[in-house]
């Protein structure tokens, strides 16, 4: 074998074309998108990625949960695949970059690689895993294919049950076929996924590939303050239990907490709902939902303990119940070094300069690497802002990332 294989690129206009179309699929008229996990723009996102699958003459593949794949047979028969990804889902009122650079990347790597013709000692898959983001369950395909998905995950998800039930309906995916999307871990040769960086650090250092190190750990919860609703005008106010004002003290309680006493973490309260909700009657339930995260397995467990200490404190102060409904964790999760010395060699031999860094943002790479040798290549994010229509990457920054895991991928099985 030749070194040829170095000087193979990816094609940039028909790469940014793929991205540029699929950013119109679910477009919000801002820059963003709104594609929901199985959501009409999100299936319609879906139907666009098969037909790309088609046209570029690749093989197709769905599994019982949903992911849908192109394939590149340019391995030996039955050999190990070496997947690349990420996901078409977008958060609610989301950017079009979180996920969809990773995909047609993906898919630009296996049409590059088909074109030149190269034979490799494993077959390629360029993936789109379902429900990434968590309105549904969160890393959903990822986690089915890995086999690490229980069914107990599925009954009380992160969008509640009814959500996931009408959506796996709607995209005639079944419930009880999700774990059979589980594919044993010596069929996989490695994983790796291009994403933007979603944070300030590569954009503010003028780097243009991040080699990601770790993945932190995220954790879940609803909590739910119960009191007594009554009226809002007769009730003296220190006679009053007040659903509200337990939510309101635990929004401000935690974000002291994690200020205070737990560095490098993050805590966030996303939505509150009070019940009956009205001008004039006194909350008598407030629910809010809660994630956690932490880079470090030791202080995530600390985390989540202290979280709900301060909710059961607050509840007692208020004269308030409390209820709360675990909805999931992914515990902080290391990528393969030996693949992140691929990425570092990529980048240096397309003259990029590259840091190693840790990711705030979860993504599929934490349930491959489960299985597999995983690591990620990020690129730039403008303003470091994401899970926001303003979300925006440069043209010239997602191209070199797309080269940079070309480049990868082929180091990964060449040397
Ligand atoms: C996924 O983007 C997450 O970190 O929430
Ligand atoms: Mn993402
Ligand atoms: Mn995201």
């Amino acid at each position: 074998m030749t070194d040829n294989w170095k000087d193979i690129r990816i094609n940039p206009d028909r790469f940014w074309a793929n991205f540029e179309a699929q950013a119109e699929i679910g477009a919000t008229g801002d820059g963003g998108v709104n594609r929901p996990a199985l959501s009409e723009a999100h299936l319609a996102v879906r139907d666009w990625f098969r037909q790309q699958v088609d046209s570029a003459g690749l093989a197709f593949r769905l599994d019982g949960a949903g992911n849908h794949s192109a394939v590149l047979a340019c391995g030996p028969a039955g050999g190990q695949t070496l997947l690349l990804g990420s996901h078409l889902d977008s958060v609610p009122y989301g950017g079009r970059f979180d996920g969809p650079l990773g995909v047609l990347a993906a898919l630009e790597v296996l049409q590059v690689v088909q074109e030149a013709g190269l034979k490799l000692p494993v077959n390629l898959e360029a993936i789109d895993f379902t429900d990434e983001e968590g309105t549904l369950v969160g890393v959903l395909g990822s986690s089915a294919l890995v086999g690490s998905l229980r069914l107990d995950d599925l009954q009380t998800p992160r969008g509640g049950r009814e959500a996931l039930l009408a959506g796996l309906a709607r995209a005639g995916l079944d419930e009880s076929c999700l774990l059979a999307a589980g594919r044993p871990a010596s069929s996989l040769a490695g994983y790796l996924e291009l994403h933007i960086e979603q944070g300030p650090r590569l954009i503010e250092a003028s780097l243009g590939i991040g080699i990601v190190t770790d993945i932190v750990g995220i954790g879940s919860y609803r909590l739910t303050f119960s009191g007594s609703a009554n009226h809002a005008g007769t009730t003296p106010m220190d006679a009053r239990k007040d659903a509200g004002l337990g939510a309101a003290a635990f929004i401000l309680a935690v974000r002291r907490l994690v200020l205070e006493e737990f560095p490098g973490c993050v805590a966030n309260v996303g939505a509150v709902r009070f019940e009956p909700g009205a001008f004039n009657i006194v909350p008598g339930l407030a629910e809010l939902i809660l994630e956690f995260r932490s880079p470090r397995k030791e202080s995530f467990a600390l985390l989540e303990e202290a979280l709900l200490a301060l909710a059961f404190d607050l509840a007692e102060q208020y004269d308030l119940g409390l209820q709360y409904e675990f909805l999931g964790r992914h515990q902080p999760t290391p990528m393969s070094p030996a693949v992140s010395q691929a990425v570092a060699a990529a980048a240096e031999a397309l003259s990029l300069r590259s840091i190693l860094l840790a990711s705030g943002a979860g993504h599929d790479a934490q349930l491959l690497a489960e299985a597999c040798p995983s690591g990620m290549v990020f690129i730039p994010s403008v303003g470091g802002i994401s899970h926001s229509p303003d979300e925006f990457s440069r043209r010239k920054d997602c191209l070199n990332g797309a080269n940079v895991l070309l480049q990868t991928c082929l180091r990964m099985v060449y040397l």
